[in-house]
């Protein structure tokens, strides 16, 4: 079986340092998983009242995409320590139907990375946060921050190999964990 994998970004912006990343890992992984990364831009902000069955289009893509992955790579940047409310505004999508949603028990792997010395090591803590209420399947291994993420890039990609294979050995570790058999979230 080849793995597949979905990556999502927490920012929209069109040069994104954390969706450049995003793209370094699935041309390092390409060869033995398909790996798709999903933009955020078309999923609506929450409202409860909007969140009935047949989904509206922007969150059936996401869900669906969430639900076809044997495991997700989310990447963060930190928006005034904490995790943008693009993501969060997602997440929420994406935790519902409540106790039917896609991301319960999917492994997960996260990572952050900010041109800051901290990388945005507390948005990704609360990006944790946020998956464990959701039960998702987090892979907990010594998390990837990315710091000064803006001279690691190189024409797009990820060129610090010290960064880029900390942050494989984590997609490793998620596509170990996605071949195995789904449980029950806590
Ligand atoms: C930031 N940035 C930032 N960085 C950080 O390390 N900690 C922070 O708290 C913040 N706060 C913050 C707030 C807002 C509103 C913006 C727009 C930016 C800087 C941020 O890390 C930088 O813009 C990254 O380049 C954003 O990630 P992408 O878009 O490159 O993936």
């Amino acid at each position: 079986h080849r793995p597949k994998l979905l990556g999502i970004s927490g920012s929209l912006r069109r040069d994104s340092f954390n969706t450049q990343i995003l793209e370094s890992i699935k041309q390092v992984i390409a060869d033995r998983t398909d790996f798709d990364v999903f933009r955020l831009n078309e999923v609506p902000l929450y409202n409860q009242d909007l969140d009935v069955a047949p989904a509206i289009p922007g969150v059936a893509a996401l869900r669906d995409a969430i639900a076809e992955a044997d495991g997700v790579v989310i990447a963060t940047p930190e928006f005034n320590y904490g995790i943008p409310g693009v993501l969060k505004n997602a997440l929420d999508w994406a935790s519902r139907p409540y106790g039917k949603a896609a991301l319960i028990g999917k492994p997960v792997l996260t990572f952050s990375s900010s041109p800051a010395f901290t990388g945005g090591v507390r948005a990704q803590a609360q990006l944790n946060e946020t998956l464990l209420a959701i039960g998702a399947r987090l892979i907990v291994r010594p998390q990837t921050v990315i710091a000064e993420v803006h001279n690691k890039l190189q024409n797009g990609r990820l060129a610090d190999t010290a960064s880029l294979d900390f942050l494989i050995a984590g997609v490793n570790d998620l596509i170990t964990e996605s071949a195995q058999p789904a449980r029950k979230a806590a």
